[in-house]
Formats: structure tokens, sequence, C-alpha cells
């Protein structure tokens, strides 16, 4: 076991961590993926910065954000992904980010194909759609077998790629926000270089609870948001070009500010929420004081690991995220087999079991419920969940 799957144990510690939070009386919140929450001191920085910038105005953004804060920030986000600011623009959201790359990118010639997968985020989907209709170019859609496995993952690429040679372009979704399955991404970024495929991931759920480095991932192109797992104030977003195919992104329509050498150039224009931007270094100051995403992601997976440990004995509910560890984070899907409505069943586990959980659609086996632990939540909750399961399918 490592050092973070041991520490990742001690509740003594995490209820330190989880009395850091402010929470609302209420039900157990285990619907986390949608956003996570901010420190109570992350919170107390961001209405200081709310306040300070009402107060000066422009005269502090103009004279100091514009000029020096944006780029340290920037500097810092950069830091973070273990690369240059170079190659890092700031945007308002994840789907922001990842509908300028997908919207500029200009390597399609005619006869090229595009490619997506059934665990695409729908926003995602649709602008593929969208740049496939825009572009007269020929969509491929594909689905992965359930239950997925490492090698069914890549190989469901592998066989899409040889099967449809004029594939030039991939979406890729890091971490599905139906399952929560992690993809593969070292391994079907390499089989679609090989292929002359590009990739923009969508990093949206990743960022925060996996450790991971983007080069070592061989991604040129991707998209996150901050308000997940780093726990930032909503509103915050941001690309990834690696500087050498920046040439393949247009600059986004109505960008002015930037010359065209200037990846900030490829974000959506539009004023940002500075204040927000002014808390993340004590937002990243946090999150390395708690070990980073390899700690964040080892207490999210214990957490996970309690109530699918328990789940996978019970005939009546079916886990549908795969136990393997390279495949699975925090976010894990279930169904109860019998049961044709799950929302009926998210219903009862809240009014008789206080649990807020929260259906998710779309998956090719219909729709399943999923669970999200966040760091506020004890491994009591989890334990809580499991008994309830029990009761439930029994
Ligand atoms: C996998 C995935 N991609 C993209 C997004 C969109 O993120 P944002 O709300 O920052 O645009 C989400 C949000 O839930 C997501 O789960």
């Amino acid at each position: 076991m490592s050092w973070n799957e041991e520490h990742a144990r001690d509740e003594h510690f995490w209820r330190s961590v989880a009395a850091r939070y402010d929470v609302e009386p209420g039900p157990i919140n285990l619907e986390n993926g949608y956003f996570g929450r901010m420190t109570r001191s992350v919170v107390e920085a961001y209405e200081r910065h709310i306040e300070f910038i009402n107060r000066s105005n422009s005269v502090h953004v103009r004279q100091r954000f514009e000029t020096l804060e944006s780029l340290e920030i920037r500097a810092q986000l950069a830091d973070l992904l273990g690369t240059h600011h170079e190659a890092v623009a700031l945007t308002r959201c994840a789907s922001d980010g990842l509908h300028s790359l997908i919207r500029n990118y200009n390597a399609l010639q005619p006869g090229d194909q595009l490619l997506v997968s059934d665990q695409e985020y729908p926003s995602v989907l649709g602008a593929m759609r969208w740049l496939a209709r825009n572009r007269g170019i020929e969509l491929i859609e594909i689905s992965h077998p359930f239950p997925a496995s490492f090698a069914s993952l890549v190989n469901t690429y592998q066989e899409a790629f040889e099967r449809y040679p004029r594939l030039k372009l991939m979406a890729l979704t890091y971490v599905t926000h139906r399952s929560g399955l992690v993809m593969p991404v070292q391994a079907i970024a390499a089989a679609a270089r090989k292929h002359g495929v590009d990739v923009i991931l969508d990093g949206a759920h990743a960022l925060g609870q996996i450790d991971f480095n983007l080069e070592a991932l061989g991604i040129l192109f991707a998209g996150f948001n901050l308000q997940k797992w780093m726990g930032a104030p909503l509103s915050l977003g941001f690309i990834y070009i690696d500087p050498t195919r920046l040439e393949e992104i247009d600059p986004d329509m109505g960008e002015d500010r930037y010359p065209i050498s200037d990846i900030r150039s490829r974000a959506p224009y539009g004023t940002p929420n500075i204040p927000a931007w002014m808390t993340l270094p004590l937002v990243f100051e946090e999150h390395r004081a708690l070990g980073g995403s390899a700690a964040k992601g080892a207490r999210l997976n214990y957490l996970r690991d309690i109530w699918v440990g328990a789940a996978r004995g019970m005939p009546g509910i079916e886990v549908l995220t795969p136990d393997d560890p390279r495949l699975y984070c925090g976010i894990t899907s279930l169904r109860f087999r019998h049961e044709p409505d799950q929302q009926r069943m998210v219903d009862r586990l809240l009014a008789e079991y206080n649990l807020f959980t929260v259906v998710r659609e779309g998956t090719a086996h219909g729709n399943c419920i999923r669970v999200t632990p966040g760091l506020a939540n004890s491994a009591e909750d989890l334990k809580q969940l499991a008994r309830a399961l029990g009761e439930l399918s029994g």
C-alpha cells in the first residue's frame, strides 16, 4: 500500500480536512461531481477579492491584474501541470475552452473524419457534431463495450483507427461524467498518434483528483475547469495547447487583444471573474499542502471503495465502473437491477437514508445513479450508503 493509500484511511486527519469546509445542514452530499466546495479560507479570500475589486474597479484591474497578477496566476497554473505558461490560456469553464479548441481546429481537409465515443460529455459531443456539420466532415460515433476493461477501451479505439483511416481528430474524455470511468489516455493517445489522429482531451473531472502530466500522456490539446476537484471558485477554466501545435488552432472569433503567436488569442473573449482568479494562488497553496491530486485522489478512491466493496456482493446492485485501479477514481455509478426507474431509488435514498445522489442518463444500458464523495465526507457517510443499498436491494 502506498503512503497516500495509507494516509487516505486516516479518518482523524481527514476529519480535520472536512472541518475546513462550511456545510449547510441537510442531506449527506454524495453528489460532489457537479462542482466542489471551497474551503472556508478560500471563500473568505474570494469575498475579500470581490469587495476589493468592487472598490478599486478598473484601477487595480488595469494597473495590476492585467499586467502582473494574471500572468503570475497563469504561470502558477502551468506549474501545476508541469508545463510552461506559453501553453496555457485562461477560460471561464471547461466547455468554453473545449468549444474553442474544437471550433477553431483548422487542420481538417475535405474527406477527413472525426471521432467521438459514447463517453463524451454532452457539450463536447454537441461541439463535435457542430464541427462535422459546419465543415461537411463525417463524424464517426463509437460505443465502448460494457463492462469496460483497459484492453477493451484501447482496442475499441484501435479498431476505429484501423477501420476509418481518414480519421483526423477525436475527442477523448479523461474521466467520464456518467460513471467516473477513467480512460487509459496515454495508451489511446499513443495509438491515435500512430494513426495521425489528433486528440482533444476533456480533463474536466481529472484535474485535482488524478495525478497526471500532459506531456507524459502525449496530449497536445486539452480543456479543464478548476471548480470540480481543485476547489476553486466557480467560473474558472483553461486550455492547454502544445506550443509546437498552436498554428493548428485559429484565434477565437472576436478575439483581437493578443498576437497570433500568443495562446491567449485562442481563448474566448470576455471579461473574466477577476476576484475568482485572484483567489487561485490560495487554492493552489491549499491543494499542494494537502498533498496535491495524488493525496486527494487516494482519499476519494478510499471512500469510493468502501461502498463499492460492499455493493459488489449485493445481487440486486450492478456497479457500472470497473475495479481496475487504472480505470476508476472517486466517482462511481450503480444501478438497482430490478428497478426500471432509478430516479425512484435516488428519491428513496434521500427520503429514507438522508443520502443525496443523482441519476445520470445516456449509458448504453440505461440510467444509473452516480455517487461522488467529496473531501467533506467521512468514511461513515459511505458506510451509510452501503447499508442503504443493502436494505433497498434486498
Ligand atoms: C466530463 C466533463 N466535461 C466537461 C464538463 C463541463 O465543465 P464546465 O461546466 O466547466 O464547462 C463537465 C461538467 O460536469 C464534465 O463532467
